[in-house]
């Protein structure tokens, strides 16, 4: 950053008026510059949170990948990813004309500067000027030499420049990093372990449970659960029930709040052996590459004919082309999306647990495999085993003995 300075002093040796000219162009360029860099800050802070929306938008339709085959509603989906595509073109051209317009003016201003200074020195040289030098007229080294000078005095205000923007870019993002960082990490609760059953009455109970999610502050109502007891949790999308079910199988931690788990603190030491007890039905039914009996018994000992009867799922075992040995992939390897759904009942069942957390078990299932995955709920809650179950659906809600709401009007 002396480089300017430099030339400046060298340029005002051989003629002030050439001085004069960088003296009052240079300080423009940044000037200007940092207007631009303003606007192209907000340009960029609203292209990459387009980039970041499409990337969730991504991630969320290919983990319901299943669903929406299944549901048609590929040309719906494709049409949210097409009008999504279009603002982004939309955003990307607004930083593009931002960064074109700053280049157009940064030129615009060392041309301006190069040229004065070589009309001056012309028109010195010429004998038509008769100042900016002290004295003697200018000599023709003395004016090439300051000719020469003079992109060099723009070049280190074009990199200042080019570095601003790089910062406006970076700028755009830190914000976002902050909030990202500031989400407390989602601490897994224990060591993921196999580990015994935690012993007492499988009840629950929370308080004060609050915690910060993508930015937005949730908290619970408080809540306590008796064992074999049938709850509901219900609010609309994105109050906090799924995030809820995560806090009470130790899958996240809250900030503040605490939870008891069959009389004890939820914590890392009791946090595997409470999961022992625990059925999960995620959302999105979820396989490993493998044969459906090892996605249904993960090589764990029991009774799989008692649980695919429980969720009424034998026929549909028996109506694949290799029964129990039939290859299952991530998205499920041609099940249905109902027939997913019920297979990952019957692989909470097979786990004999204590407490089954199933997320929106119901969701996008036709009224007919709606029912069966209820009755076979409602079969596993008649053994004993509590019942949690985030939903939407009001037909499962009021099956449950109560309801518990989450979020909105609560
Ligand atoms: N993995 C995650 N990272 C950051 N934020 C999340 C995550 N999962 C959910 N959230 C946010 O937490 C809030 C509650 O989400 P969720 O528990 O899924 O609600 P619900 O299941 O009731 O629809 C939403 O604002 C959602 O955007
Ligand atoms: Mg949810």
């Amino acid at each position: 950053m002396v480089l300017p300075f430099v030339i400046l002093a060298l340029a005002f040796w051989q003629s002030w008026a050439v001085g004069v000219v960088f003296m009052i162009t240079g300080p423009l360029i940044p000037v200007f510059m940092a207007l631009v860099g303003m606007a192209a800050k907000e340009a960029s802070q609203r292209q990459m949170a387009e980039v970041g929306s499409l990337n969730d938008l991504l991630i969320e339709r290919l983990q319901a990948l299943v669903d929406i085959r299944l549901l048609g509603a590929a040309p719906g989906v494709a049409q949210g990813f097409a009008a999504g595509a279009e603002r982004l073109r939309v955003q990307t051209m607004a930083v593009l004309r931002v960064a074109f317009l700053s280049s157009a003016v940064l030129e615009l201003f060392a041309a301006i500067g190069v040229a004065m200074v070589a009309v001056y020195v012309g028109f010195d040289l010429l004998g038509v000027l008769h100042f900016g030098s002290y004295g003697a007229p200018l000599t023709p080294e003395g004016g090439i030499f300051l000719l020469l000078l003079a992109p060099d005095f723009y070049q280190p205000l074009r990199d200042l420049s080019a570095a601003w923007h790089d910062k406006a870019a970076a700028l755009a993002v830190a914000s976002d990093l902050a909030l990202w960082q500031a989400d407390a990490a989602p601490a897994v609760l224990g060591a993921g372990d196999a580990a015994a059953r935690l012993a007492g009455p499988a009840t629950i109970a929370a308080r004060g449970l609050a915690l910060h999610r993508g930015g937005r502050g949730l908290s619970y109502p408080d809540l306590t659960i008796a064992a074999g007891e049938r709850v509901a949790l219900v609010g609309p999308s994105g109050a906090g029930k799924t995030t809820l079910l995560r806090l009470l199988a130790g899958l996240l931690a809250p900030e503040a709040g605490e939870i008891r788990v069959a009389g004890q603190a939820l914590s890392a030491e009791t946090a595997d052996g409470w999961r022992a007890r625990l059925g999960w039905m995620p959302q999105a039914p979820y396989f490993l590459t493998g044969s459906v009996r090892h996605n249904l018994t993960l090589e764990r000992p029991g009774d799989l004919a008692a649980a695919l009867g429980m969720a009424a799922v034998g026929e549909v075992v028996a109506a694949l082309p290799h029964g129990l040995q039939t290859q299952l992939g991530e998205a499920g390897g041609g099940l249905s999306g109902g027939e997913a759904r019920r297979l990952t009942l019957a692989r909470a069942i097979f786990g004999r647990p204590d407490v089954l957390l199933a997320d929106e078990p119901t969701a996008d299932l036709d009224h007919e495999t709606a029912r069966l995955v209820t009755s076979g709920l409602l079969a596993l809650a008649d053994t004993g085993c509590t019942l949690i179950v985030a939903t939407h659906d009001e037909t499962l809600a009021a099956a449950m003995d109560r309801v518990i709401r989450i979020g909105g009007a609560a």
